[in-house]
């Protein structure tokens, strides 16, 4: 495998106080932007600087819903269409990825690795892992029984 040197600038800031100064083709949410507080406000401020988006991201089958424990929110794929639209990008492309249709492995994975943690470091975000882990192994719950699926949008600036 060939390894390139490629310069990458990281900027570590709360993406509702980032506008950009210089010009980017594209921005990519990676199962991101459900976890933005004001995403209309964050697209906004990317707008003058960025000509492209690539959300990925949890749609919701039927209805919007809030998930505290992670700090997410998934939204139907109408609310993604509005949301782009109203930063001022079009659509050009939507497509449903196909996730395997059992996600019991991977919650096996995760739980039998969370029990072998210390208990006292089992909270917040890995303890919602467990009982999520443990809501779908009880129930062998397979992926199409979920309320979303993960979809990818693609948007140019509509111009
Ligand atoms: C599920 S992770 C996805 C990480 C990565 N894109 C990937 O696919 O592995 C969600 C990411 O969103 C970031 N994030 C959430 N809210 C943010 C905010 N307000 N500003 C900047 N980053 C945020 C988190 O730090 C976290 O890295």
């Amino acid at each position: 495998m060939k390894l390139y040197k490629v310069q990458i600038k990281v900027i570590c800031q709360d993406l509702h106080e980032y506008k950009p100064n210089e010009f980017f083709d594209i921005a990519i949410f990676q199962q991101s932007l459900c976890h933005l507080k004001n995403p209309e406000e964050v697209l906004d401020n990317l707008y003058d600087n960025v000509n492209t988006l690539l959300i990925v991201d949890f749609i919701a089958k039927k209805e919007a819903t809030n998930f505290p424990n992670w700090k997410l929110k998934t939204r139907t794929k109408k609310e993604f269409m509005n949301l782009i639209q109203g930063a001022g990008y079009k659509l050009k492309s939507f497509k449903k990825i196909s996730t395997p249709q059992s996600i019991i492995q991977s919650a096996k994975f995760w739980l039998e690795n969370i029990e072998k943690l210390d208990p006292v470091k089992v909270y917040g975000h890995i303890a919602s892992l467990k009982n999520l882990c443990c809501f779908i192994l009880d129930r062998n719950l397979e992926v199409m029984y979920m309320p979303w699926f993960i979809g990818v949008f693609y948007a140019e600036k509509d111009s």
